[in-house]
């Protein structure tokens, strides 16, 4: 079926907030892994791999809206210099994402496309019950039992 030119639109650049986080998570990967925090070497590594599926999601449903995937694109990020850093601009990261995903759901139903609101309602679940009270928890973490408790707690 052909699908809607605007939703299609929209999951592309869903796509483009997929593809970064990604990109995101296996560097940070790779860093943390290089520092030694081998439990967020292995977090990273997971996120990435949500990211991946997201992406694959939408990636499928663009296809079956004989849409075109567009898998050029990025966000612009920079590479976090700590820790720290890594969890506060991935939860801006992921708040965005979250917020994108809430505005598209509203259009997919204002036009009555179901099909491509329950993918993009997994993602949100995944995005809100999953990756954001995570990276919420672990800020919450730092600020109880300091910085460097936290740090050993990841090596
Ligand atoms: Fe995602
Ligand atoms: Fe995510």
């Amino acid at each position: 079926m052909r699908g809607n030119a605007e939703i299609t639109a929209d999951f592309n650049t869903l796509l483009t907030g997929e593809l970064t986080a990604m990109d995101v998570y296996f560097v940070q990967s790779r860093i943390c892994h290089n520092w030694g925090f081998h439990k967020l070497t292995e977090r990273w590594a997971h996120e990435m791999e949500d990211e991946t599926r997201h992406a694959e999601s939408l990636i499928k449903r663009i296809l079956f809206l004989e849409g075109a995937p567009d898998l050029r694109q990025r966000i612009s990020y920079s590479i976090a210099a700590s820790v720290e850093e890594m969890l506060k601009s991935n939860l801006e990261l992921e708040i965005g994402v979250a917020k994108h995903l809430r505005e598209v759901i509203a259009k997919c139903e204002t036009l009555g496309d179901h099909g491509s609101r329950m993918v993009l309602e997994e993602l949100l679940e995944d995005t809100e019950n999953d990756h954001i009270l995570w990276l919420e928890t672990q800020l919450k973490l730092i600020s109880k039992v300091g910085l460097e408790n936290y740090l050993q707690s990841q090596v």
